[in-house]
């Protein structure tokens, strides 16, 4: 056992701590968690849990949004400078423009933006249930920020709502382009694709399944299928090859790494730990605003 993982064990008992760890991360550090999921499951546990502190291993929108719903938990972010180059896409002062020129829409906005972002929206959602809160919103306009491509993706599936879209992106999903993907795909006909809606449309196109990372570990363990092509960041597959250890998983000839999601060390969880540094802390005020897009979210999704 690593000398980080005796010490974060033993430190996280006595401190009454948690650890989530999100599918992007290094495998040590899935391997050290407590809970391990996407961005919708690792919410719910954060709200949920019993433990006064909380150490999420991921981005700062996520432990943000953890602090959101759980003020009066102590949220660690070990890698405090962990963002999401998607989330800084969406700045407060350009959505209110927007806002201002939509006033019928419904203001709907992927969990990856900032705190500051939220407390503008409506409701929040996540790739996982961003398809049946919107089946429960009544306005026939939406305007879906920061990701275009899952709000194009969404837009194919409610041909009767108007979709607004922010120009935003990932660019690690960004990495794999319609040739390297069909080239891929020739060397290896039976595999299947599963591809997250980050991915751009002739991403999507391609595919055999679109889902979140909780979704597409899902699909993969269900499906008789005996191999994969994998549309998403790599750390996913620690957790395709642990529930699968006789089917087989394949990278479409690029390497999409999340370097933000890559940053959070075994060190940085024991430091933080020990010494509760890194903590998130916000505004009461925006807080309240974007607590009540969040809670529409977890009420929608229900
Ligand atoms: P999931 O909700 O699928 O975990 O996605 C989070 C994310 O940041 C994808 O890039
Ligand atoms: Fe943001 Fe993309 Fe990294 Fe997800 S994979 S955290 S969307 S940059």
């Amino acid at each position: 056992m690593n000398e980080f993982t005796k010490k974060i064990l033993k430190l996280k008992e006595e401190k009454n701590a948690v650890i989530l760890a999100h599918y992007y991360q290094r495998p040590e550090i899935q391997e050290i968690a407590d809970y391990v999921g996407d961005s919708f499951y690792l919410s719910k546990i954060a709200k949920e849990c019993k433990e006064t502190t909380v150490i999420f291993c991921g981005v700062r929108f996520m432990a943000e949004s953890a602090k959101i719903l759980s003020p009066n938990k102590t949220i660690i972010l070990p890698a405090l400078d962990a963002g999401c180059p998607m989330a800084d896409m969406a700045e407060e002062n350009a959505v209110k423009e927007l806002k201002a020129k939509h006033p019928k829409a419904a203001v709907v906005c992927y969990i990856n933006s900032s705190t500051e972002v939220k407390a503008l929206c409506d409701v929040i959602v996540t790739s996982s249930n961003a398809e049946k809160i919107i089946s429960n919103i009544p306005n026939e306009e939406i305007l879906f920020l920061p990701d275009k491509n899952l709000g194009e993706y969404l837009s194919e599936k409610f041909t009767d709502k108007k979709f607004i879209l922010w120009p935003g992106f990932c660019i690690t999903h960004r990495k794999v382009n319609k040739t390297l993907l069909e080239d891929f795909k020739k060397t290896l006909p039976e595999a299947k694709i599963l591809s997250h809606p980050e991915c751009e449309k002739e991403i999507r196109d391609l595919s055999d399944f679109i889902g979140s990372t909780g979704e597409i570990i899902s699909y993969a363990k269900n499906d008789p299928c005996e191999s994969f092509i994998i549309v998403t960041e790599q750390g996913v597959f620690h957790k395709l090859q642990k529930d699968n250890p006789n089917k087989k998983f394949y990278s479409p000839g690029a390497t999409m790494t999340c370097m933000n999601m890559k940053k959070t060390t075994l060190e940085d969880v024991y430091e933080s730990l020990q010494s509760s540094k890194n903590e998130i802390y916000l505004d009461e005020e925006i807080r309240l605003k974007a607590l009540a897009s969040l809670e529409a979210m977890h009420k929608l999704a229900r």
